[in-house]
């Protein structure tokens, strides 16, 4: 792959998040946890939404810093301290390629009622096509349902191989919190 093209993929949302995009409302605010270069966050930005970028890592995200749509929040999300944003809840709430269960319940208390969660990561079954491989990383087959639970009406989830833009094993759900 050309720098371009490695750029372009970094830069282009997941196809599980634009598909269910649409159902934020309109202005409403978004979180993109574990952002990275922030991606998913940008595709909701370009659509006049406020959107809070966090991440350990903020350095993909300086064009960003006089956004007056963009919140950069850089945290360290498994330390054992409380969620850094316990007290704030979002329409939206976007995870994706990250998992760290200890959060599950927060990432889930972050979404207003009537609010979305999209959250998309590797599964188990990805260890024959590559990382992440260790069981820590990898939902369980139902795992993000069991997740939400009943507090949630869920509007897409599955399991099961990717074939684009590479192919890997992923569990993805979209859900509106009652
Ligand atoms: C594979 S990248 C996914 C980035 C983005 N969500 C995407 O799909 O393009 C995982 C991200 O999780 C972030 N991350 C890893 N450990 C973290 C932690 N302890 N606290 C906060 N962010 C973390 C990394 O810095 C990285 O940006």
């Amino acid at each position: 792959m050309t720098e371009n093209a490695t750029s372009t993929a970094i830069r282009t949302p997941s196809r599980w998040v634009t598909r269910f995009a649409p159902q934020v409302a309109p202005r409403g605010t978004i979180l993109d946890l574990a952002c990275g270069g922030g991606r998913n966050g940008r595709h909701f930005l370009a659509s006049g939404h406020a959107v809070t970028f966090l991440d350990k890592d903020i350095k993909a995200l300086p064009d960003l810093e006089e956004n007056p749509l963009a919140e950069i929040v850089c945290a360290d999300l498994e330390t054992g301290a409380p969620f850094p944003l316990q007290d704030r809840q979002f329409d939206g709430v976007v995870v994706t390629n990250y998992l760290w269960r200890d959060i599950l319940s927060d990432i889930c208390g972050a979404v207003a009622p009537g609010g979305l969660l999209i959250y998309e990561t590797f599964g188990t079954g990805n260890e024959a096509y590559g990382r992440p491989r260790n069981p820590d990383f990898l939902l369980k087959p139902g795992e993000l349902l069991e997740t939400v639970g009943t507090a949630f009406d869920v509007l897409g989830y599955d399991h099961g191989l990717r074939r684009a833009p590479s192919p890997a094993v992923v569990q993805r759900i979209a859900a509106v919190k009652r």
